[in-house]
């Protein structure tokens, strides 16, 4: 064995400790570091101190590098110095510049933090190094089938849907629309899987205000870009407009695929998915929804209604990143057809077996191997259930609500839509420039982090809310910071 590799052998216990150490010290510096700091704002590259690059690193707690190895001049690939080294160097050159993302006041994009139990399980995952594919060791999947079978009852869909777990929702919608693409090409009588995207003829998947990745998986899917049609949405909405749905569906003179929004990241808008449904009864389409994050408000009694109709779809979207609170990367991808799922991403070999009645994992994504991505979300799911989830999204809600509150409140700001869940999107009452906005934003990061937009034909900003850390204090200090933002603009 290499002497570094024997030495950290030698020294696990020990070493795991200090990684853990420096992994609470992280968590609990959350609430004084910079939500975002500025060297990571502005971009700049990634010293190399010259202290490391010259020592080879060395620990704080006094490892050092038994052999002495370093980094070559100019930040190539370093020759070695053992886990001590690479504790240090992180610890002194990425660690200041990462943001506080898993903290309560990173309200940028959908972020979502780690729970404790999900921080737990993902530690665990890596410890098990586990390739859960196969049947021929099948302890993995047998995991992941019964955290689908837990998330299939978090989000009331019925055991018609299968799931399986997936990197994000960007994945999830590929993985649906390439079902979809199947289900096409049963409709037209050819076989995508085997004769290839060509034998489909054009293609049309309608949507209202479809996410930015649903093109991308077009992309990929070979369908192309352009086979997505903007279908118009309801007046002042975000939400599809049904009527105008089902003229494009008269129209289409074809089968289609209809991709329904169940949460959209600027005002979390909703189609009626039991409308949508129902016009499948007349033009009979592929219903494929995107509710990465959407699909949470089904733990909330009092926003349930909003994906009323969620089970009806033949592919659903979730990110579990996001609002379930597990960490990076980790979504899910339910279906009521898993044997065109099987047809798609079918891995023929002969060490691995047939497809039987229940396809082995390997068979169902774009992935052959993965991690046992699901142990972080069973660890979440089995230490607080539904109550602790819901709890979570309730106050994440509850958080959004009152930090709109506050925006209508400071003077210079707009609210420019309702909060109808967990998005607060804002902009400047005067002047609200693409550069303005980005000063305001910049004015913010030490304390909040969030994202621009662009809505109702105006530059805004969005601050999301999915952390389970998040607290009314929080709320306060990020609308005093905004207040302050504000009045420091020029
Ligand atoms: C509605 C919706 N769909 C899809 C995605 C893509 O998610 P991911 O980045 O996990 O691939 C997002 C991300 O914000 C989203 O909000």
């Amino acid at each position: 064995m290499h002497p570094e590799l024997a030495a950290d052998l030698g020294r696990l216990p020990e070493l795991l400790e200090e990684t853990r150490q420096r992994a609470l010290a992280f968590l609990g510096g959350l609430d004084g570091r910079p939500v975002l700091p500025q060297a990571a704002a502005s971009g700049a590259g990634p010293g190399r101190p010259a202290r490391l690059a010259a020592a080879g690193g060395g620990s704080p707690t006094g490892g050092g590098s038994p052999t002495g190895g370093g980094s070559p001049a100019g930040g190539g690939l370093p020759a070695g110095g053992g886990l001590p080294a690479a504790l240090a160097e992180f610890a002194e050159r990425w660690e200041p510049r990462l943001s506080a993302s898993a903290g309560p006041r990173y309200f940028g994009f959908v972020t979502g933090g780690a729970t404790p139990a999900a921080l737990a399980g993902d530690w665990l995952t890596a410890a098990v190094d586990q390739n859960s594919n196969s049947s021929l060791d099948p302890a993995g999947q047998h995991l992941e089938r019964e955290t689908v079978g837990w998330l299939r009852e978090l989000f009331g869909l019925s055991e018609a849907h299968h799931g399986t777990f997936v990197s994000g929702a960007t994945m999830s919608n590929t993985v649906g629309l390439a079902i979809a693409r199947e289900w096409l090409g049963e409709r037209l009588g050819v076989d995508v899987a085997e004769d290839g995207v060509g034998a489909l003829g054009p293609v049309r998947v309608l949507s209202g205000g479809a996410h930015s990745s649903v093109a991308k998986a077009l992309s990929v899917l070979g369908l192309g870009r352009t086979a997505l049609r903007p279908v118009p949405l309801l007046p002042g909405r975000e939400a599809v407009d049904a009527a105008a749905l089902e003229r494009a569906l008269a129209e289409s003179g074809g089968p289609c695929v209809v991709v329904a929004n169940a949460g959209t990241v600027n005002t979390v808008d909703f189609d009626d998915l039991r409308a949508i449904a129902e016009l499948r009864e007349r033009y009979g389409f592929w219903l494929h929804v995107d509710a990465a994050f959407g699909a949470f408000a089904a733990l909330s009694p009092e926003h349930a209604e909003l994906v009323a109709g969620l089970d009806l779809a033949d592919s659903v979207c979730v990110d579990l990143h996001k609002w379930l609170n597990v960490p990076y990367d980790s979504a899910v991808q339910f279906t009521r057809r898993p044997d065109l799922q099987a047809r798609v991403f079918r891995n023929s070999a002969a060490y691995l077996g047939p497809l039987g009645e229940h396809p082995d994992l390997v068979h169902l994504t774009p992935e052959n191997s993965h991690r046992l991505r699901a142990l972080a979300a069973w660890f979440t799911l089995r230490a607080y259930g539904r109550s602790g989830h819901r709890e979570i999204v309730e106050r994440n809600i509850a958080g959004a609500r009152a930090l709109g509150e506050a925006v209508e409140r400071i003077d210079g700001l707009r609210l420019l839509a309702p909060v109808r869940l967990n998005v607060v999107c804002f902009t400047l009452a005067a002047d609200p420039t693409a550069e303005r906005l980005a000063a305001l934003a910049a004015g913010l990061a030490e304390e909040a982090f969030v994202t621009p937009t662009h809505y109702a034909g105006l530059p805004a900003l969005r601050a999301a809310f999915s952390n389970w850390r998040t607290t009314e204090a929080d709320v306060r200090r990020t609308a005093a910071a905004l207040a302050q933002a504000v009045r420091n603009l020029p």
